[in-house]
């Protein structure tokens, strides 16, 4: 559920007409709802009362300050993947000491100030990032508390793109090579075994290949156990979906009461990462129609957003609702053509949808809270659109319209 609701015939983020919106900050504009935010950490945090947890938000999928913030407000912990997200962690307010830090390719300077501020846990992908883990640990006089992540080979059933858990894919350790890989980690002076990560993939819309993972690892957990290498938090990444479409995935509550009964009463902490399924439904992108333009084969409704300001439909054919801020109740119904004003024939946000259109009409993309602004480009030379925060009946710029000035400014001629 969220916040993004018809009222009297438009189209309300919380208690405000997206409408008077648009108005006021133009188009293309993304809208984020907190209380959406907030009711999307907590549906995690409540189902795992009972079992000791941390739910670190995956920074990735949306990394406004203002979206860090909330969560941290409510004690979230995070998941981040470079000292740049780590950096936003910190100025949003968030607890370093909550902080997971995933990735394939951690730099050594990126892994020194992760030991600096004091992460929770580094999840290792490969045998040879111990070894400078190591190293940066030793300079620095300190232990790295370390998980693996394991790739357990199950499949996601997810698109190829966001499917990391198979044994083709470039992340993580291959689970069967694993004992081999902790037995060295053990034995490296500067680290410190905490735990064993896992993250199979991105928009997963059934619980049983999550469990099949789980099955995998604690398989894992207790033949280190026998090795003598005891694990203290089982980290099972993100990937929980959301409805886009049609998909019916399970509720976050669902989803982690199957987790934590598995565990039984073992004295694992859970840690997850969800990106996903906190932030995709709390945003939504606004865009204004410019023109319509009817061909022979096709209709096209050209709207002010395109593929630089949400990459989703073009790169992985994925589908979002658009829907009219505010519906006409007459009209002609067409099929129409989502596209953007960028020069390229991928530059779709949705194909064939069902619509009462009309030239000035404002649109909502759905879903676009998560995976949105943060896959952003300037291709075109097109400024990014702003992000705003709306909280009851306020709103909030949490991000202003990039101008030109601001993408120009790091550019520069060659001399005369
Ligand atoms: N943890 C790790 C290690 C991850 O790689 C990811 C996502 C997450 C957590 C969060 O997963 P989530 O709960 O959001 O599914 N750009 C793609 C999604 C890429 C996901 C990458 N990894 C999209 O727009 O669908």
């Amino acid at each position: 559920m969220d916040h993004f609701n018809y009222r009297d015939g438009e189209l309300y983020a919380e208690d405000i007409p997206v409408s008077a919106i648009a108005d006021r900050f133009g188009t293309p504009a993304y809208v984020y709802s907190r209380a959406t935010l907030e009711r999307h950490y907590r549906a995690y945090d409540d189902a795992l009362r009972d079992h000791p947890h941390l739910v670190c938000y995956a920074v990735k999928a949306n990394s406004n300050l203002a979206v860090l913030n909330v969560l941290a407000r409510l004690g979230a912990g995070f998941d981040i993947v470079s000292a740049g997200e780590l950096e936003r962690v910190l100025r949003a307010g968030g607890d370093p000491s909550r902080v997971v830090f995933s990735g394939v390719g951690k730099q050594e300077w990126e892994m020194k100030r992760a030991l600096e501020v004091g992460v929770r846990c580094f999840n290792v992908e490969s045998d040879t990032e111990l070894d400078r883990l190591n190293a940066v640990a030793g300079e620095l006089g300190v232990k790295a508390p370390i998980s693996l992540r394991v790739n357990p080979d199950v499949d996601a059933g997810t698109h190829p793109y966001i499917s990391t858990g198979l044994k083709e894919n470039k992340f993580g350790i291959d689970i069967a090579e694993a004992s081999q890989v902790y037995a060295r980690a053990a034995g490296m002076p500067n680290l410190d075994v905490k735990g064993v990560d896992c993250h199979i993939g991105s928009q997963l819309t059934s619980v049983s290949p999550f469990l099949d993972a789980l099955d995998r690892v604690l398989a894992l957990i207790d033949s280190l156990a026998d090795q003598g290498i005891h694990i203290h938090h089982l980290d099972m990444g993100g990937g929980l979906g959301v409805t886009y479409n049609q998909e019916q995935p399970p509720q976050p509550s669902d989803y982690v009461k199957a987790l934590a009964e598995r565990l039984g009463d073992r004295k694992l902490e859970l840690i997850l990462e969800p990106g996903r399924s906190i932030a995709a439904n709390a945003g939504i992108l606004v865009t204004r129609v410019e023109f319509l333009k009817c061909t022979e084969h096709r209709n096209f409704a050209i709207i002010d957003a395109a593929m630089n300001d949400l990459i989703r439909p073009a790169l992985y054919s994925a589908w979002q609702a658009i829907i009219p801020v505010k519906p006409h109740q007459d009209g002609e119904e067409k099929a129409w053509d989502l596209v953007g004003p960028v020069c390229e024939t991928g530059d779709f946000l949705g194909k064939d949808r069902h619509l009462r259109l009309q030239a000035g009409d404002l649109l909502a993309v759905r879903s676009a809270g998560a995976y949105g602004f943060v896959m952003s480009s300037n291709y075109n030379t097109r400024n990014r659109p702003p992000e705003l925060m709306v909280d009851g009946d306020q709103v909030h710029v949490v991000r202003r319209r990039e101008t030109l000035e601001d993408q120009l400014a790091p550019e520069s001629c060659l001399p005369e």
